[in-house]
């Protein structure tokens, strides 16, 4: 495929900017459009071969459904949503598009792409997928192929359930009532890491992280999980040593190792 034009959906920022960046540098047209953009969405969709949706999570199905119908079958529907089952879904029924779905598992600040990867799910047709999937792969990411639900299950651990852990931290620090600069007078390593990432889920993008926990359609299941092993841990604790705990961790450590 030669002379390909992509319009980014949000794409003044963020991750839409990355894609920005990679598609231009693979020679392609590449317009944005943000709300505050000459360029419309409406615009891109109407005059692009490819249009990618890449604005936050809450505006994602307002905007597959805006200009989802101005779509023809012979263009690419694609977004770069966190999570993958809603958007998917949404696209497939407001489009006739071909769809991909897309998640590249990394924040828009990388400065290569080695040892990252990025999910593609199969929407509708193959064309487009597999011109995707080739600029992906020869410009060096590693490319995970499945279905929105796989994806979304997979995102239940490694993001919900993380992120929920590191917002738990956080609360939990707050509600002691000291102030983290006393308490980081005796920071360890650990803790001075764990901070780190505690500040960055609680102030970058505080919005990105909440929708990705709210809107895992197995969000329910895991924080069903966390409670259940905070209840048990607490319950062993109440021997006042470790060694419960430890026979706990020690049979985790078989399982995860
Ligand atoms: N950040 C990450 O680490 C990451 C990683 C993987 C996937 N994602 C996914 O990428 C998508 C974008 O996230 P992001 O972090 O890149 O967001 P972001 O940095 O906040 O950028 C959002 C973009 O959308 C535009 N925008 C904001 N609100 C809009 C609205 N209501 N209608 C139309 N455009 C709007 C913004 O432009 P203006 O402000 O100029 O309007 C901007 O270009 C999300 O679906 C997210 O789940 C994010």
């Amino acid at each position: 495929m030669k002379n390909i034009s992509v319009g980014i959906i949000g794409g003044t920022n963020g991750m839409g900017r990355w894609l920005h960046d990679l598609l231009a540098g693979e020679g392609c047209a590449v317009c944005v459009t943000g709300r505050k953009t000459a360029m419309t969405a409406k615009d891109a969709a109407n005059v692009c071969d490819v249009v990618v949706v890449s604005v936050p999570i809450a505006a994602t199905a307002g905007v597959i459904a805006q200009v989802g119908p101005l779509l023809r079958k012979s263009q690419l529907l694609m977004d770069l949503t966190s999570l993958k089952k809603e958007p998917v879904a949404l696209m497939l029924a407001h489009s006739q598009a071909e769809v991909v779905g897309c998640h590249p598992l990394f924040g828009p600040s990388i400065s290569s792409a080695a040892g990252h990867n990025i999910v593609l799910s199969r929407g509708r047709g193959d064309a487009w997928y597999d011109w995707i999937k080739n600029i992906f792969t020869k410009t060096g990411y590693t490319i995970l192929e499945r279905t929105p639900a796989e994806h979304d299950r997979m995102m239940s651990i490694v993001q919900a359930l993380n992120h929920l852990n590191t917002i738990a931290l956080g609360l939990a620090i707050a509600e002691t009532g000291i102030p983290l600069a006393e308490v980081s007078q005796f920071s360890t390593p650990v803790f001075r890491t764990k901070m780190d990432i505690v500040k960055k889920v609680f102030t970058e993008s505080p919005e990105l992280f909440a929708d990705i926990i709210a809107r895992n359609p197995d969000r329910d299941h895991v924080l069903a999980t966390y409670e259940q092993v905070v209840r048990d841990i607490r319950a062993k604790l109440k021997a006042e040593n470790g060694a419960e705990l430890k026979i706990i961790m020690e049979t985790a450590a078989k399982k995860l190792f």
